[in-house]
């Protein structure tokens, strides 16, 4: 009988994890290579980038790259994967991890940024550009790599807010009349809404060619938000708090590892609890 913690084991594989610069992506990144996994991290934060992959490599003696690409670019990206084909020979695990994910705006000043009414074309084009077609430029790219060696493991990090609507009651600001209330952009729920869809679409289309796929749908974590906001979003969450930045690391290393062999398709959801009220 084999030992289950060898069904964690990632060593000598080769993970990849756009906005690997980022607040959760480095997290991600870190986990992997924890468990012996070598990681590129892509991001456009060239210099942010380059750090967060040397700093995860010294910690954890595994080979870490970061790499100054733009995944809305498929010329790009495909300059990368022949990058890390020459590197290491091949590309075990994506995570779709990059976004732009603007914060809430609760000054009042910029109103017509997060309402609907006022949503520029120019703004969703561009988050769209980054959450959905990046995503989808990034799994053709890397994951038809996979399909053609016959194993893989594809990542989509969607949010809480893949599975239920923003409650805009959290963003209201006192005082404000009702035009100039900060809102969560639409952008949010479609870009998250349309990744769960992305994982569907890719786990049948190649299923069969042993390329796994799945959704991550992390709930909010602390990052100095607002005491007001935190107050309000902990009162919407069974168990009321939002995540700590390190409280996904072991939701991914299951998602990339032989420890969910027979998972695909599926959403994993981390957040308190909040999708259940
Ligand atoms: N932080 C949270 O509370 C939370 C909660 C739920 C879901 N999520 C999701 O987790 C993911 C990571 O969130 P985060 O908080 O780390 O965000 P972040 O803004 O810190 O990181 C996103 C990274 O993506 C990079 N990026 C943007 N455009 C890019 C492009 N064109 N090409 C390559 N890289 C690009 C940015 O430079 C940045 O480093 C996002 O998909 C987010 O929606 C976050």
């Amino acid at each position: 009988m084999g030992d289950t913690s060898d069904l964690f084991k990632l060593a000598g594989r080769v993970a990849i994890i756009t906005g690997g610069a980022g607040f959760l992506g480095s997290k991600h990144a870190e986990a992997l290579s924890e468990f012996g996994c070598n990681t590129v991290l892509i991001d456009v934060n060239a210099e942010r980038v380059r750090l967060e992959a040397k700093r995860i490599g010294d910690a954890c003696g595994t080979t870490s790259i970061g790499i100054d690409c733009d995944i809305t670019n498929k010329t790009q990206l495909e300059k990368g994967r022949e990058f890390i084909l020459q590197k290491f020979g091949r590309v075990d695990i994506l995570i779709n991890n990059a976004a732009i994910d603007p914060k809430v705006d609760d000054s009042g000043e910029n109103f017509s940024f997060g309402r609907l009414e006022y949503f520029s074309l120019d703004q969703w084009s561009l988050e769209l550009s980054v959450g959905l077609t990046g995503s989808f430029l990034c799994a053709q790219v890397f994951g038809s790599q996979m399909a053609k060696a016959g194993k893989g493991v594809i990542i989509n990090i969607s949010s809480d807010l893949g599975i239920i609507a923003p409650d805009q009651r959290l963003y209201r600001k006192l005082g404000l009349p009702e035009e100039k209330q900060p809102a969560k952009p639409v952008t949010y729920s479609v870009i998250k809404h349309g990744l769960i869809g992305l994982t569907k679409y890719l786990s049948t289309y190649w299923g069969d060619r042993g390329v796994r796929t799945n959704t991550l749908c992390p709930g909010g974590v602390y990052n100095n938000q607002p005491e007001e906001f935190v107050e309000r979003i902990s009162s919407l969450i069974p168990l009321g708090r939002m995540a700590t930045r390190d409280e996904y690391k072991a939701a991914i290393v299951f998602l990339a590892s032989d420890a969910s062999s027979y998972m695909n398709g599926s959403t994993l959801v981390l957040d308190g609890g909040r999708t259940i009220w």
